[in-house]
């Protein structure tokens, strides 16, 4: 025993040093000690015990099924449990009945929330403020690991363009620079800024592209040129990566042919290889045993042999790993030299969350910390700075003393208004819009539902009608059910489903003011509803408090502030349409429309650009916009120079004032535009924005600085550097507006 350990301290020494004795800083930032300890578990692993650490199961609910395997040593995570006995038990087996009691990972798809669910991740995006996105990936590490869970497999960081893609709700929408933000703020907020036993691992998803699946439509394949990834798809995930997140998630889409789980480019040479991740990389779920399916792989022991060498540390239930590495391991087709780093990486993240001090749970106290008031606070709080208001002809706020008519098949939804990847989320628990209003104005409310549910058709809403006749302001809360996005939920049409649209076309014959509230996956295209509203709100799946934030936001508790992290289109067949598309060589300039062509008009192209004929090239709202109950205007926007070195800080100076009669909070925005590069550039792009609250009539001047290092990019020669030459750059409450300002890189 004695000499096995010495041997492994030797290896200890040769892999934590390199050659000039400087310890070699891996993403994790895991100290010598960690690494001894590392190193010493797996210098008495058999090849079979490495092997079995590979292997994750789903093992919900049964907890006997798996004794046999977990003595063994065959299996290194679970997931899908989340009875804190039963992960008790699970780690008891573990540690105390195997040869070498290593405990499990016990991970859980705990996307926004765990009991007390926040908004879905695209409403976390619209707040524009990662300090409270990461106090809410907070509390759901509190909540989720005082039951055992120590692994979440969040956040997605899937850039996304296409709305018809059902898991655009499970990200941050369409910006890199958006994504980055809200990616380190949740890495943050899961893993504790100092790692206790609430830390909860992140899993930065899904390695890489799954977000542009051709036609948005789930697990379809993906088209990205190497240099797409590296300016737009990967920026998020080395932010996080940077951020320490522990582990990663390879995707379900071949990029080019090659299905993530399989591909050493994107795991081996950047993930590995360029950042230098030493954290656990997992499959998706039975993602090795679909390479099989894409025919990149005959069977199960060739895709397990390609994931593997191809950088993956962890299959997610395809058992690949579990029945063919060793074979593979002595045919010489895998290093052992493989299986040990893999075998690292895994034990690095169980001894960093410290489940080898203790991976019991008090089960008496897990219940203690479920919903806690400041929880369900902070969850509140999240919708009201994620909800953004999208149009109001003045019926916002509204007055106290009103007759309300609430209407909607999302009005008492309490299943649905906590959104998708809500599954330790209690419908008993969620505070229902119309439950909120009763609440709080006893006697005021009338409630006709005109509609059951989202997708319900009905051909008269004649009670409906009669109820609103009766009120002061009709409330009608719209949307999806939950159901209809996230993962496997794409659609082709985003118009509101069933006859909701039909509903508020008939409450509009009532002739009182009509506010629409609307509650769903992505970014639906509601313009054909916007004549028939006064105003609208519109509230990605807001969770368990959705109800008394929107009423508080309605009411002008609350003064709205969210903003559009994706772009809203006309509709679906403007998709994709995002802000930050490259420069064309014909950009629109409101041209010709579909009415305007003559009858049998001769072929011209000639002074025409990049549009559609029928609806033009603009979107209904732009990304970053969102309306406030009072006005923002923005003056004596500057730089402190007029040309920068590559090393320098750019310092933008604005002044933000609060034109209107309401205090408010506006999220500036920072865009730039690189005019002349080595290949075409973006139109704008967002690289700084700042939430700033503002009394009525307050002025504020501000300062931003970009480091000149963030306009880098990766152009014509495939290195990542900032071009010298001219930027413009506007400072703006959207992406839309502002006046530009130039200057230079040297
Ligand atoms: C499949 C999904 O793509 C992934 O996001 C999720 O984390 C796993 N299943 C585990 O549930």
């Amino acid at each position: 025993m004695k000499y096995i350990l010495n041997l492994s301290l030797v290896a200890l020494l040769l892999a934590v040093f390199s050659c000039d004795g400087n310890k070699t800083a891996g993403t994790l930032g895991a100290s010598d000690e960690v690494e001894t300890r590392v190193e010493r578990i797996l210098s008495e692993m058999t090849l079979a015990e490495k092997i079995g650490q590979m292997n994750q199961v789903s093992a919900g609910g049964d907890v006997a099924q798996y004794a046999d395997a977990l003595r063994k040593g065959q299996i290194g995570s679970i997931l899908n449990e989340v009875d804190p006995a039963k992960i008790n038990e699970f780690q008891r087996i573990a540690v105390e009945e195997s040869r070498l009691g290593i405990p499990l990972l016990v991970g859980r798809d705990v996307i926004h929330g765990f009991h007390t669910v926040f908004p879905i991740p695209l409403g976390l995006a619209a707040t524009f403020d990662p300090a409270l996105v990461e106090e809410g990936a907070r509390v759901a590490a509190i909540e989720a690991t005082a039951q055992g869970v120590r692994w979440t497999f969040s956040p997605m960081l899937d850039i996304a363009r296409d709305p018809r893609w059902g898991r655009i709700a499970e990200g941050s929408g369409e910006d890199p620079y958006l994504d980055a933000r809200m990616a380190e703020a949740m890495v943050h907020g899961y893993q504790g800024r100092e790692a206790d036993s609430t830390s909860m691992a992140a899993c930065i998803k899904h390695f890489v592209g799954y977000g542009a699946a051709e036609g948005g439509r789930d697990y379809n394949s993906t088209f990205l040129t190497e240099r797409q990834l590296r300016n737009i798809y990967l920026p998020p995930f080395e932010a996080a990566v940077k951020a320490g997140a522990m582990t990663l998630m390879t995707s379900f889409n071949d990029n080019d042919g090659v299905p993530s789980t399989g591909n050493t480019f994107v795991v081996k040479d950047v993930l590995r290889g360029e950042w230098g991740f030493d954290g656990l990389v997992v499959t998706d779920w039975n993602s090795m045993g679909e390479m099989i399916n894409h025919g990149f792989g005959e069977d199960r022991k060739d895709v397990a042999e390609k994931a593997v060498n191809a950088g993956v540390d962890m299959d997610m239930m395809t058992y690949g790993f579990l029945s063919h590495l060793e074979e593979l391991v002595k045919s010489g087709a895998v290093k052992e030299k493989t299986i040990n780093q893999a075998v690292r990486n895994i034990l690095r993240v169980k001894v960093m969350l410290g489940l080898f001090d203790n991976p019991y749970v008090d089960v008496d106290a897990a219940a203690a910390v479920q919903y806690a008031p400041a929880h369900l606070a902070s969850a509140q709080k999240t919708v009201e700075e994620s909800a953004i208001l999208l149009k109001n002809d003045g019926v916002l706020p509204l007055g106290k003393g009103l007759r309300i008519l609430v209407t909607g098949p999302l009005a008492d939804a309490p299943h649905d208004q906590l959104g998708t990847w809500a599954f330790d989320g209690e419908k008993a628990h969620t505070v229902t819009p119309l439950k909120a209003l009763r609440e709080r104005f006893p006697g005021q409310v009338d409630y006709v539902p005109g509609l059951r549910f989202s997708r319900e058709k009905r051909s008269s809403f004649a009670d409906v009608v009669a109820a609103a006749r009766r009120a002061d302001v009709v409330l009608a809360f719209l949307g999806e059910e939950a159901i209809l996005s996230g993962e496997a939920h794409s659609l082709a049409d985003l118009n509101l489903q069933g006859s909701q649209s039909e509903l508020l076309a008939a409450l509009k014959t009532a002739g009182k003011p009509v506010v629409a509230v609307v509650m769903a996956g992505r970014p639906l295209t509601i313009e054909r509803d916007l004549p028939n509203v006064n105003g609208l709100l519109y509230s990605f799946h807001p969770g368990t408090m959705g109800g008394p934030a929107l009423a508080n936001l309605l009411f002008g508790d609350v003064n709205p502030s969210g903003k559009t992290p994706i772009t809203f289109l006309r509709t679906v067949g403007q998709a994709p349409l995002y802000y930050s598309h490259n420069m064309t060589g014909r950009p629109y300039n409101g041209e010709t429309l579909l009415e305007d062509i003559p009858l049998e008009a001769g072929q011209t192209s000639l002074g025409n650009t990049s549009y559609y004929l029928d609806y033009g090239a603009y979107p209904l709202f732009p990304f970053g916009y969102g309306l406030s109950y009072t006005s923002f205007a923005y003056s004596g926007i500057g730089l402190d120079k007029e040309a920068y070195k590559a090393d320098e800080t750019l310092r933008v100076n604005f002044t933000l004032t609060n034109t209107g009669a309401f205090d408010g909070t506006e999220v500036a925005q920072v865009y730039i535009r690189d005019l002349v590069g080595s290949i075409t550039r973006p139109v704008k792009e967002l690289k700084a924005f700042e939430r700033v609250s503002l009394k009525a009539g307050e002025s504020r001047t501000l300062t931003v600085d970009i480091p000149v290092q963030e306009l880098a990019f990766v152009g014509l020669d495939g290195e990542k550097k900032v071009e010298a030459g001219e930027f413009l750059l506007w400072v703006a409450g959207d992406s839309a507006s502002g006046e530009a300002i130039r200057f230079k890189v040297l």
